[in-house]
């Protein structure tokens, strides 16, 4: 069987049991071969923007004698992909900007059936934002040290009726708040020390006044999840 990192088996561990998964930005296709050999996916569209990457990936699954349930595709974002082609979709080792910015692109998502696995590698709150503003609800989520360092992911899922009013804090507390792990924690403490220096920064300068007002606000919702 092979190995996942703690990063990626965080996500792996999000994906529904039996579903046809599509792993966008896959590189080296390390999570679509642990989904199918472990048994829990029957298949899973591995896709990349590169074709580099999709050649890391081609040796992964021929490795692996996994070419009968591994597809391989060049695509940006979500821009090759039909709703038809997977029920779970994750978005690993991207940034949250980009990740939002796909997102935006592809109207399709907006399907109850659909859940969508992220394990941003920066600005989670945009990828919120965007779930927020779009009807998904937070299902889950999570976070795990690898080689030191923390990771966050989460699910979510179309839910445009049970949308609820939100603080402006959720943006960067997610239901991560729920989990009580210290990487958890540590993250936390990384995302209000950074907020409180850029706010204290843009104060120093007399810059931006709302937004060091809209920080502000955050700041003291974030505080009880950090080791401050
Ligand atoms: C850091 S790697 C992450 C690989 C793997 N998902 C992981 O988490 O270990 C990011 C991958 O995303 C791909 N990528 C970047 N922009 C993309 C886009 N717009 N659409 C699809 N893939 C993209 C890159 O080519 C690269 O292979």
């Amino acid at each position: 069987m092979q190995r996942l990192s703690p990063r990626l088996k965080m996500a792996a561990d999000m994906v529904r049991e039996g579903a046809v998964a599509a792993d966008i930005g896959t590189d080296h296709a390390y999570l679509p071969v642990f989904l199918v050999m472990s048994g829990k996916c029957p298949r899973v569209l591995a896709t990349d923007i590169g074709a580099g990457p999709l050649c890391n990936a081609k040796s992964a699954v021929l490795n692996f004698s996994a070419a009968d349930k591994i597809e391989l595709r060049i695509s940006d974002g979500l821009d090759k992909i039909s709703p038809d082609d997977a029920d779970d979709f994750i978005f690993a080792g991207m940034g949250g900007t980009l990740t939002a910015a796909i997102l935006s692109r592809a109207p399709w998502i907006k399907d109850e059936a659909k859940r969508f696995i992220f394990q941003p590698m920066s600005h989670p709150e945009e990828v919120r934002a965007f779930l927020i503003k779009n009807g998904f609800k937070i299902v889950y989520e999570n976070a795990c040290f690898d080689l030191c360092r923390p990771y966050i992911a989460f699910c979510a899922e179309y839910s445009p009726f049970e949308a609820a009013e939100r603080k402006d804090s959720y943006i960067y507390l997610g239901e991560l708040f729920r989990c009580k792990n210290d990487a958890a924690a540590y993250h936390f403490t990384k995302t209000y020390k950074h907020l409180k220096n850029r706010a204290d920064a843009l104060e120093y300068a007399g810059l931006l006044p709302d937004e060091v007002r809209y920080i502000r606000g955050v700041l003291p919702d974030l505080k009880p999840y950090t080791k401050i």
